[in-house]
């Protein structure tokens, strides 16, 4: 096993290990392609969707943010494409059940298989190689026909008779909602081309093989914005989204170098312009974290023919009546919660020959800006004060921890673990009974340098800040 792949398999165990993530329906054994957010991953979750938020909503002077019904009339994916054309080509193996998902295996023993291939140009392509597939998988070979497998997953709301007969799917992506609510949104906010829809909202796939931790889920949360900008006048526009997502990511403390922009080579039919931002994840290699399209006025024109009600806008400046193209940027929010958490990850050789695991989070990102603690919690005085400083920590940070798990060394290797930027410890000195001269100070601890330093009690929050 290689450095990296050591390392991810360290990430998904901390992870667990420390509250991060879970498995989905681990007492039952699991539920493939679906994982909870603990106490520590929630947090950290939820400081990545404030960030984003900050940046592509509250930081933007038009652009407007919207929380669509997760449910939609079933016509939206007909317009989408999504009933017809979002599929993954599938195999099964008649022997064991096994499915594979064709593109994939196709790609893991070195053919492209491109995303507009028929199924019958697939057939003759795993046909080619499915031997060495077999082999890979430890399968025999004896292989179903290949097909096209929907990645619709369909709920059976409203569906009284039991009939199945017109079926309301679950979201396959966010971004409909926003499209569902644009002449809404024009309609009470009066916005002025260019303006932009964001929203942060859960989609479902069939996945046929979910795999890779929180990087292919069969349920995820995207982050989309749509902007909405007049038809064949964008490139400025899509150049500087683009960029400005990448630098959000480095101004997280992202590495660049960890990060790359990668044009697609194929565009599907209607965009003009797609790209993704990808992250070189441990073990998987550099894979797509975001998409940034350019889907022209597909999706508009779409709902306007199959809705029937009219999209178009009206240009104040020349009166003009168009539909408007779209600039997407979505990107999935567990590949965002791995990548931060890659990047993060770190082992340290220490002085006494331990090596101690730290997650160097960014102190917006951490699920706690700082723990608190008493030297020893059988000692009621230090527990007392301990307890002050941090009931003045909470009221003004609100995530702090309270820690007196265990000795100090431990303290310090845990919330390590969890990226605690900062550990303030309440001991003797701080109650000034042999040192007046350091009553009301704590030790405040660094997490990324280990380094501790005295800080009066008055000063703490400023110095935290
Ligand atoms: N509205 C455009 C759209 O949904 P996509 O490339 O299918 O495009 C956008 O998805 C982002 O959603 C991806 O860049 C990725 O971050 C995330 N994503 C897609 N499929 C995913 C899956 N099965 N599990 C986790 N994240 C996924």
């Amino acid at each position: 096993m290689s450095d990296s792949d050591n390392k991810m398999d360290k990430i998904v165990s901390l992870a667990k290990r420390r509250g991060f993530v879970f498995p989905g329906s681990e007492i039952y054994g699991g539920q493939a392609g679906v994982y909870d957010f603990g106490p520590n991953g929630v947090e950290l979750l939820n400081n990545i969707k404030r960030l984003w938020w900050k940046a592509n909503v509250y930081d933007k002077e038009n652009v407007y943010g919207v929380d669509a019904g997760m449910f939609k009339h079933p016509r939206v994916w007909d317009a989408s494409g999504h009933t017809s054309g979002f599929s993954d080509p599938i195999v099964e193996c008649r022997d064991t059940q096994t499915r594979l998902r064709v593109d994939k295996e196709l790609e893991a023993v070195g053919v492209t298989a491109d995303e507009k291939m028929s199924v019958e140009e697939l057939q003759t392509l795993f046909d080619e190689h499915k031997d060495e597939i077999a082999k890979r998988n430890n399968l025999s070979g004896n292989f179903t026909p290949v097909r096209a497998f929907n990645l619709l997953v369909k709920s059976n709301l409203g569906d009284f008779m039991d009939d199945g007969a017109e079926p309301v799917y679950l979201p396959g992506e966010a971004c409909q909602g926003i499209y569902l609510n644009y002449k809404n949104v024009l309609d009470t906010m009066s916005p002025k081309l260019p303006f932009g829809m964001a929203q942060i909202g859960k989609a479902f796939r069939n996945e046929i093989s979910p795999r890779n931790w929180l990087f292919r889920c069969r349920e995820f949360e995207q982050a989309d914005t749509q902007t909405f900008v007049k038809p064949n006048e964008n490139k400025t526009e899509f150049e500087q989204i683009k960029q400005a997502r990448m630098d959000w990511y480095v101004s997280l403390g992202i590495n660049p170098d960890n990060l790359r922009f990668k044009q697609h080579d194929n565009l599907v039919f209607y965009a003009s312009d797609a790209w993704d931002i990808e992250y070189n994840y441990p073990t998987l290699g550099w894979d797509e974290l975001e998409g940034i399209h350019d889907r022209t006025d597909y999706d508009l024109k779409q709902h306007m023919e199959f809705s029937g009600t009219d999209l178009t806008y009206l240009d104040p400046d020349t009166n003009e009546r168009y539909i408007p193209w779209i600039l997407e940027t979505s990107v999935g929010l567990g590949r965002m919660f791995a990548a931060v958490l890659a990047d993060a990850y770190y082992e340290e050789e220490l002085e006494d020959g331990k090596t101690r695991t730290v997650l160097k989070l960014h102190p917006d990102l951490a699920p706690y800006r700082v723990a608190v603690s008493p030297l020893l919690k059988n000692k009621p005085q230090l527990v007392e004060k301990a307890r002050e400083v941090f009931t003045m920590l909470k009221a003004e940070f609100g995530n702090v921890a309270w820690d007196d798990n265990g000795n100090v060394g431990k303290r310090y290797r845990r919330q390590d673990e969890i990226g605690t930027p900062h550990c303030v410890v309440i001991d003797f000195d701080t109650l000034g009974e042999e040192t007046p001269e350091l009553k009301d100070t704590v030790t405040v601890r660094d997490r990324d340098t280990g380094e501790q330093q005295r800080v009066a009690i008055a000063d703490l929050a400023n110095f935290l800040q």
